[in-house]
């Protein structure tokens, strides 16, 4: 069962979510090819997001040794930040939460370093309209297979792989919360209806080959089992009487 959340608690869900958006902003315009390193983000993203008076709610997850995941090209998620700088053409995934009074918000983004391939441009714009194409069945009466089967549908008919193996999720007081199984692929009208106050964590995880994906020996980088790009687009919404409400937004 879903936790329904009231319209003030959706508000401080809101005030994190706004915290995360800017500092995937500010994150994202100090990128320079051939020079600025994960690491750099990872520290400028926890000075970000403490400044704005929140924390950063990965660092110590499950025993997560940093404030943000940052996978770059055939990382698909939960990339830890190393000292390797970016270079021209990569894609790079960032990806982070905030915790401000108890309320929950997790989002990311995927940018790239200077000039990529179009291949690369356009995995890059399919994952995201395909997360804007989930967002869309987030409203009352819809449920959550509704939400992963637009999506699916929307990638495999431009020949990319919905990654089976993450999947989004609830959020609130927790990271992770109830409904914890929030597919990006599956069959219109099955799962769990979707009800006014659920706040869910829609994150299409997209192949450019292969669905299938690898975990490495540290326990949490993932990677595509082909070692082709990833892409990887999030965003936390509200499900409310007027349709899905996006929460990781500056505005
Ligand atoms: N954004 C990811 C998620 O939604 C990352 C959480 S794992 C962590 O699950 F350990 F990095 F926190
Ligand atoms: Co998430």
């Amino acid at each position: 069962m879903a936790i329904i959340k009231s319209a003030s608690e959706i508000a401080k869900m809101k005030e994190s979510g706004r915290i995360v958006a800017r500092t995937l902003r500010l994150c994202a315009e100090t990128i320079v090819p051939g020079k600025t390193t994960p690491n750099e983000l990872d520290a400028l993203a926890d000075k970000l997001i403490r400044e704005e008076g929140g924390v950063p709610s990965f660092l110590g997850y499950r025993g997560y040794p940093a404030a943000t995941c940052i996978s770059v090209n055939n990382v698909v998620v939960h990339g830890i930040p190393t000292d390797d700088p970016l270079k021209e053409g990569d894609i790079i995934s960032l990806d982070f939460g905030v915790v401000k009074d108890g309320w929950h918000a997790d989002g990311a983004w995927t940018f790239a370093v200077g000039t990529i391939s179009a291949d690369a441009q356009k995995l890059m714009n399919v994952t995201r309209e395909s997360l804007l194409q989930g967002i869309a069945k987030a409203r009352p009466g819809n449920t959550i297979g509704d939400i992963g089967a637009a999506v699916q549908k929307y990638v495999e008919s431009h020949g990319f792989g919905v990654v089976r193996d993450l999947v989004g999720h609830g959020i609130g007081q927790k990271l992770h919360d109830e409904p914890h199984n929030v597919p990006m692929f599956g069959k219109p009208g099955k799962g769990e209806k979707l009800r006014e106050g659920m706040c869910i964590c829609i994150e299409p995880m997209i192949n450019q080959g292969s669905w299938r994906v690898n975990t490495l020996s540290d326990g949490w980088t993932v990677v595509t089992a082909d070692d082709k790009l990833s892409a990887h687009f999030e965003h936390t919404v509200a499900i409310t009487k007027n349709g899905p409400v996006i929460l990781t937004t500056e505005d």
